[in-house]
Order: structure tokens, then sequence, then C-alpha cells
């Protein structure tokens, strides 16, 4: 799936392996940890501590899929760059489409800057990680049930649970996450749907089945979901609706 099992020569066993080879792996694998820490200094700085965001305009990404982490970090790498081949090189192609609006398109012009010096290998590893963290703080529960779920949700389950987990790894927890972000992107996912072309310098997002989803949905369909999930508990225990 990623690159480095593009490189894992499976005959080379650990007796053939010379000394240098050895103390250079070694040495990598310090640098390759010491980086991923920096990269995640950066990206909590903005995503919160611990990746818990505290502003409504940033999304929280402590404990969202992994797979769902990496894909989305791929898709804004994507972005505006469908021409250059050595990134088409780095990237899975599962996981994009060459940034067309078929793929999984995701502009944003924030996250497009800071994920530029990341390569594919990297961009896994802090998806893993950031997967890996707890979604909240433990004094930091939620009010779930003071909330009841609005009619529309019924559309939204099939996918994304009772609960707001998501059924399937590319299906993101929605649960707990800040809701002004929850709110934007179905915004961004539904002018999609009604045909607006991504425009440059600014955020677009396009995923063929969550068109379908949105595209019908009111503005006040769209309030209301996006209180209803943030309002629920990333961890899934509270809410009983
Ligand atoms: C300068 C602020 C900033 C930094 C630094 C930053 N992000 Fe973001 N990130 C954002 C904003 C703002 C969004 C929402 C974009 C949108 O509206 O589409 C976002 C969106 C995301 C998303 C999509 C979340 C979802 O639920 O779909 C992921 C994943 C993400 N960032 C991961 C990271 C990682 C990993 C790093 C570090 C490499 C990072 N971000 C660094 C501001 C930042
Ligand atoms: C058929 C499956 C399906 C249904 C039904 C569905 N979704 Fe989604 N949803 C997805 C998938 C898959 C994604 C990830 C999209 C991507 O990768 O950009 C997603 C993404 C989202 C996001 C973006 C989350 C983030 O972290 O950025 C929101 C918000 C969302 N869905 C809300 C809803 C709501 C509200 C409904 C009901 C009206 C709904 N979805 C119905 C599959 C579905």
């Amino acid at each position: 799936m990623c690159g480095l099992t593009l490189f894992t020569n499976p005959l080379a066993g650990q007796a053939q392996m010379s000394q240098a080879s050895q103390v250079s792996q070694a040495s990598q694998a310090i640098t390759t940890s010491g980086v991923l820490q920096e990269t995640l200094k950066t990206c909590f700085s903005c995503h919160g501590e611990n990746g818990i965001s505290s502003m409504p305009s940033h999304p929280s990404i402590a404990g969202q899929k992994g797979d769902y982490i990496a894909k989305k970090l791929t898709a804004f790498k994507m972005a505006g760059k469908t021409h250059d081949a050595n990134l088409e090189n780095d990237i899975d192609d599962s996981v994009s489409n060459k940034g067309t609006r078929q793929g999984r398109l995701r502009a944003d012009p924030v996250m497009e800057h800071m994920i530029k010096g990341l390569d594919s290998v990297l961009i896994v590893r802090v998806a893993e990680t950031v997967s890996k963290l707890a979604c909240r703080k433990e004094t930091n529960r939620p009010k779930s049930r003071l909330y009841p779920a609005p009619r529309s949700v019924v559309e939204c389950i099939a996918c994304h649970g009772s609960k707001g987990l998501g059924k399937r790894t590319d299906t993101p927890v929605l649960a707990g996450q800040q809701r002004s972000y929850l709110r934007r992107q179905l915004l961004l996912i539904r002018e999609t749907a009604w045909g607006a072309l991504p425009r440059e310098g600014e955020s677009a997002r396009a995923h063929p089945i969550m068109e379908r989803q949105v595209a019908r949905l009111k503005i006040q369909d769209v309030d209301v979901l996006a209180k209803y999930y943030s309002s629920l508990d990333c961890r899934g225990g509270l809410s009983k609706k």
C-alpha cells in the first residue's frame, strides 16, 4: 500500500545485511521518528493539542480513521498538481484519481501548503499515529443525551452508523467533530453537487457518494445535522438515539 513495501526486498535476509547498512538503517529509523514528531507538532498547532481541535473551523483529527486521513491528505496533495508526473508516481492510484472531479478531489489552500513536504510514506505514518490518539479528553464529556436526533439523519445512518462513528475505514467519524467544520464540509460538497467548479485558491470538495447524499439537503438540515453529529460522543458510548 505504501512506498515502503516497494523497496523491501524479500530475499534480503538479516544475515546478508552488512554492518554498515544495519547502522544506516538504525539511524534512518531515528531520523524518521524525529521527522514524524516534528511533523505532528506542526499539525497540532492548528488541529489542537494531540489532535483535539479547539477551533470551530479546524477539524479534530485525533482518533479519526487512519485510512480516511491518509486518503484526504493525499487528496490535498494532489489538488492543483494534476500534471506533476513525479507526484503521480508517488501516489497510490487507489486513493486518488489524478485529482479529477471523479476522483476524490479536496482542495484547501492551507492544507495543500501543509502537506507539500510530506511523501506518501510519511503520510501513512502520520495518519496511523493520529488515528490512535484519544479523540477527546477524559474531562470533556459530550452532551449527546440533550440533543435529539433530527429526522434527516436516517439518510446518513447506512454509512455513518447510528453513533456517527462510520462503518467503513474510508467513512470518517463525525461524532464529536467541530460543528462549524461539519457544516462547512456539507456546504462545500453540496456546492459541487450543484455543479460549482473549484476555483483556484479556494476550498472545494468532491465525493460522488456524499454529493448524492447532500444535493437535496436544505440549509436547515445541514445546520441541524452538523449540530447533532458534533454533540455525539466520539467514543460512541453515550449516544442511545
Ligand atoms: C495552518 C493550519 C493547519 C496545519 C498546520 C495543518 N492543518 Fe490540517 N486542516 C486545516 C484546516 C483549516 C482544515 C479544514 C480544511 C477544509 O475546510 O477543507 C484541515 C483539514 C485537515 C484534514 C481533513 C479532516 C477531515 O475530517 O476530513 C486532515 C486529515 C488534516 N487536516 C490533517 C493534518 C495533518 C496530518 C497536518 C500535519 C501534517 C495538518 N493537518 C496541518 C488546518 C491545518
Ligand atoms: C453511502 C454512504 C454515505 C451516506 C449515506 C452518507 N455519507 Fe457522509 N460520507 C461518506 C463517505 C465515504 C465520506 C468520506 C468522503 C471523502 O472521502 O471525502 C463521507 C463524508 C462525510 C462528511 C465529511 C466529514 C469530514 O470529516 O470531513 C460529512 C460531514 C458527512 N459525510 C455527513 C453526512 C450526512 C449528514 C449524511 C446524511 C445526510 C451522510 N453523510 C450520508 C459516506 C456516506
